[in-house]
């Protein structure tokens, strides 16, 4: 898991856009979420995620790594070894080699063309379920299998609770999401795009330790530091320096900001009833 230093954070925030664009960027993006409803963000999905991206990735390869996604835990296996071994999982039941990438939602490959396709937490930022698993069903050779690790809204979440809705908003804005959709959305999504779901489980259910758990401010992890609490609150302060000393673009303390906010909502959702759980 590669470590970048706080040079690099502060250099690559903002990714493809101009470095005086960045605070321009940030305006746009939290517009989305916070004027913006559901339907807006849709329409407008590739912008929304992919200025997220331009604007969170630095942050997420300084404190996170190079692999965007959490895990099931288990006793005595480190953040790092708990996401390479879930990597290991997809390729092992998908006899994977290496592949290729694609906007999801228009594949630039004939029907038919592939022999295994994964998903690690990638498409939930598809605005539409079905529109996005049709168009993998359509490169899939017939018989094949997709393997996905979705991020979904249990059985737990209450449309209806003002606590529930808080947390999913935090979520969306802190992760770039139009929405969430919960697992019975992606699961008839997955049926109506033409796939039989021959396995599905919620992985969070019998994890001995909590996915969010790197993310748990009551948590403390050498290996993990720059995830917990403290390490959340030097990079914080870090940040503010950088850009106050004009070594980080401007903008780039409310893209701290908004991750902060999606930490702390995927910890709560985590916690409370309202779980949010890989599957
Ligand atoms: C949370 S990251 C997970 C990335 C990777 N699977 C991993 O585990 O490191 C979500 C990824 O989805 C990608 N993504 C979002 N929208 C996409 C689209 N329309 N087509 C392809 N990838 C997309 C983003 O670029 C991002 O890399």
């Amino acid at each position: 898991m590669a470590k970048t230093g706080a040079l690099d954070l502060a250099s690559g925030l903002g990714g493809k856009i101009d470095k005086k664009e960045v605070l321009s960027a940030v305006e746009q993006y939290e517009k989305y979420h916070v004027c913006g409803d559901q339907e807006e963000r849709k329409a407008n999905c590739t912008d929304m995620v992919n200025k997220y991206y331009d604007l969170a990735t630095s942050f997420y390869e300084f404190g996170w790594g190079e692999s965007f996604h959490f895990a099931h835990r288990w006793k005595g296996e480190s953040l790092r070894e708990s996401i390479k071994r879930h990597e290991h999982f997809f390729a092992l039941q998908l006899s994977l080699k290496p592949g290729t990438k694609a906007d999801f939602m228009k594949m630039p490959f004939a029907d038919n063309s592939f022999d295994a396709i994964y998903a690690i937490e990638a498409t939930c930022h598809a605005p539409d379920a079905v529109g996005c698993y049709k168009e993998i069903y359509r490169v899939l050779k017939p018989g094949q299998c997709f393997a996905a690790d979705e991020w979904c809204l249990t059985d737990s979440f209450d449309p209806m609770n003002k606590d529930h809705q808080r947390i999913k908003a935090e979520i969306e804005i802190g992760d770039g999401l139009s929405d969430i959709r919960t697992t019975k959305q992606c699961l008839e999504a997955l049926k109506l795009a033409g796939f039989e779901v021959v396995w599905e489980k919620d992985l969070a259910v019998d994890s001995p330790l909590p996915w969010y758990l790197p993310l748990d401010t009551s948590n403390f992890s050498l290996s993990s530091f720059r995830s917990t609490a403290v390490g959340r609150f030097i990079t914080k302060n870090m940040v503010q320096v950088l850009e106050f000393l004009g070594l980080a673009p401007e903008g780039s303390q409310r893209v701290s900001s908004f991750l902060e906010k999606a930490a702390d909502g995927l910890v709560e959702g985590g916690r409370s009833t309202c779980r949010i759980a890989d599957r």
